[in-house]
């Protein structure tokens, strides 16, 4: 059984409504998001606040899909069985958080959830060659962490393609993060990306009570990026 590539959207909930979590979470899903993603930010390692652990936790009933909590913290590895017991499925840490990547990711393996490994726009792929074997993930960030509805970095393609040239067939997802919209979308699946988060791009246009929109939203996402592997694929 070869390892499924197929693209995944995970909107970010960080560009939902802050004071109704649990519908935007039922809505998006509803509304066709293969994964959630949760924005977990500490006001030190990127200049933003949002989750802690008892959030997370009040999130969880709410996910029927993935919950891919991506740790913008440090130190992260205090913290990684809080998020887990939170109900993580997937657990993502900052190569930069801390000095001992190798070993953060061994806590989090430990937790028996999947593993991601996130880079920060200035961090080389050559810092992840020995850690592919640590993980189920790799996040490329498209953009500086800590908000939303930012400026997608271009030159992140390139890092993409070499990661993915590195990964080979190891069962090891692309996850890219950061101003992917239906225009980038079709940019970083070429490049060899399979999940693909986005905030703004998805909660923009509906609500809870008209959601059609994060529909449509999550659709021109994935038809744009599916359109692109499938015309490399030609
Ligand atoms: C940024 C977060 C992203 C962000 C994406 O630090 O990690 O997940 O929410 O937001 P958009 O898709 O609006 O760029
Ligand atoms: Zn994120």
């Amino acid at each position: 059984m070869s390892f499924d590539r197929s693209i995944r959207i995970a909107p970010s909930i960080l560009s939902a409504d802050f004071a109704d979590f649990g519908r935007e979470i039922r809505a998006v899903e509803d509304q066709g998001a293969d994964w959630v993603h949760v924005d977990v930010m500490d006001g030190h390692f990127v200049p933003n606040l949002t989750f802690g652990p008892p959030a997370v936790k009040a999130f969880r009933p709410h996910v029927k899909t993935v919950m891919d909590v991506h740790l913008m913290i440090a130190p992260v590895d205090p913290y990684i069985e809080a998020y887990a017991a939170a109900g993580a499925d997937v657990i993502t840490a900052h190569l930069e958080a801390g000095p001992h990547v190798h070993r953060t990711l061994q806590a989090i393996r430990a937790t028996g959830k999947k593993a991601g490994l996130a880079l920060n726009p200035g961090t080389g792929i050559e810092a992840v060659e020995y850690l592919l074997d640590m993980v189920d993930l790799v996040l490329v960030m498209t953009v500086n962490p800590g908000f939303g509805g930012q400026k997608f970095i271009a030159p992140q393609l390139e890092k993409i393609a070499k990661l993915r040239a590195m990964i080979g067939d190891r069962p090891v997802h692309i996850q890219v993060d950061g101003g992917i919209t239906p225009e980038t979308a079709p940019l970083v699946a070429a490049a060899g990306a399979d999940v693909l988060v986005a905030g703004s791009a998805v909660f923009t246009g509906g609500s809870v009570s008209a959601p059609a929109p994060y529909g449509n939203n999550i659709r021109a996402i994935r038809t744009a990026a599916e359109a692109a592997v499938a015309g490399k694929a030609a």
